[in-house]
């Protein structure tokens, strides 16, 4: 049997956001083959990562706080075992609640291992008063690209239209079903870089414009990026993350023009290999000696053919 771990972020356990979570679930135990698991978040305790980066050092990279989200945790052995993940939550102040974001920040281990890489993932936002349950949905899009999740969608719901998110709830939860199904048949299927970054080109959350605007300083151009000005200033002392950094320059520059030029999805690509040169440069240089201790994993961010 495929398993679905449906999560509620909610501490109203009959509120509007479990109503929705429940129909979601129904919507996913019609899907032959698939059963749920359905839980609260706020039945666990974790607090935050504490940036011991012991998950990065360790050959297993897991997590080694003893608490619900550590390796031996219940919340976390829950999420080993699932095929799909749905999570409920409520707007909290124009974006998702704090135990949504503690538990999603507990994923890090995650990244070095690539355990969750490929996880079909769906999500709910549900705002009952002034709203802005679209931005705590894109946020919620946000984290799970950066976990790697397969994105089956995410509802933004005001209560006013709550009959027929209902309905898309239920949709959303045989979405995350059956793409569980699948990889409980096929097993999880490897999931690139490439593959997310051009997958999420059409969700809620996209992320060519933003990390233009990360490596380029909101400007878009090349001369004012941080890869061109840490060049200039010889931030890179070690000679392989200079070497890596000036590789990451040249690249940008090549997906600037291939933007300039129309050709969005070459342009697309080269972002991809070029925040990876980006990612494995600032590794070396800042993170490497000083904080970690250990390379980068395999599984973070690798640059792909060439490497
Ligand atoms: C700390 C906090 C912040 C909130 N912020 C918002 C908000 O930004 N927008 C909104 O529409 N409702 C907000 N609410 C109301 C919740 O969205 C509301 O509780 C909603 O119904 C969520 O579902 P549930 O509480 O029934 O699970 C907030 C509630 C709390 C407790």
């Amino acid at each position: 049997m495929a398993r679905v771990l449906a999560l509620l972020g909610s501490a109203r356990r009959n509120g509007y956001t479990a109503g929705l979570l429940k129909q979601a679930a129904e919507g996913a135990r019609e899907v032959e083959g698939v059963t749920l698991d359905v839980r609260n978040l706020h039945d666990y305790h974790f607090g935050p990562c504490t940036s011991c980066f012991a998950c990065i050092r360790s050959e297993e990279h897991l997590c080694v706080l003893k608490d619900d989200m550590g390796a031996e945790g219940e919340l976390w052995q829950a999420l080993t075992h699932a095929n799909g993940l749905i999570l409920a939550d409520p707007v909290y102040g124009w974006g998702p609640s704090a135990m949504t974001h503690l538990f999603l920040e507990r994923l890090y281990p995650a990244l070095f291992s690539g355990i969750f890489s490929g996880l079909p993932f769906g999500s709910i936002s549900c705002a009952s008063n002034q709203g802005m349950q679209h931005l705590a949905r894109n946020e919620i899009c946000k984290w799970a690209f950066c976990k790697g999740f397969r994105y089956q969608g995410g509802l933004a719901v005001h209560v006013v239209h709550l009959a027929e998110s209902m309905r898309e709830a239920a949709a959303l939860g045989r979405r995350v079903a059956e793409a569980a199904l699948e990889d409980e048949r096929e097993g999880r299927q490897p999931y690139t870089d490439e593959e997310r970054f051009l997958a999420y080109a059409d969700s809620h959350w996209v992320a060519y414009e933003p990390y233009i605007a990360n490596l380029t300083r909101g400007t878009g151009r090349w001369e004012e990026s941080i890869l061109h000005q840490g060049l200039q200033a010889s931030v890179f002392t070690r000679p392989d993350a200079r070497e890596l950094a000036e590789q990451a320059l040249e690249v940008l520059k090549q997906c600037l023009a291939a933007r300039d030029e129309g050709k969005g999805e070459e342009s697309y690509k080269l972002l991809v290999r070029a925040s990876a040169l980006w990612t494995r440069a600032t590794w070396k240089q800042f993170l490497e000696e000083q904080v970690i201790g250990v390379p980068q994993p395999e599984a973070y961010r690798p640059i792909g053919e060439n490497e």
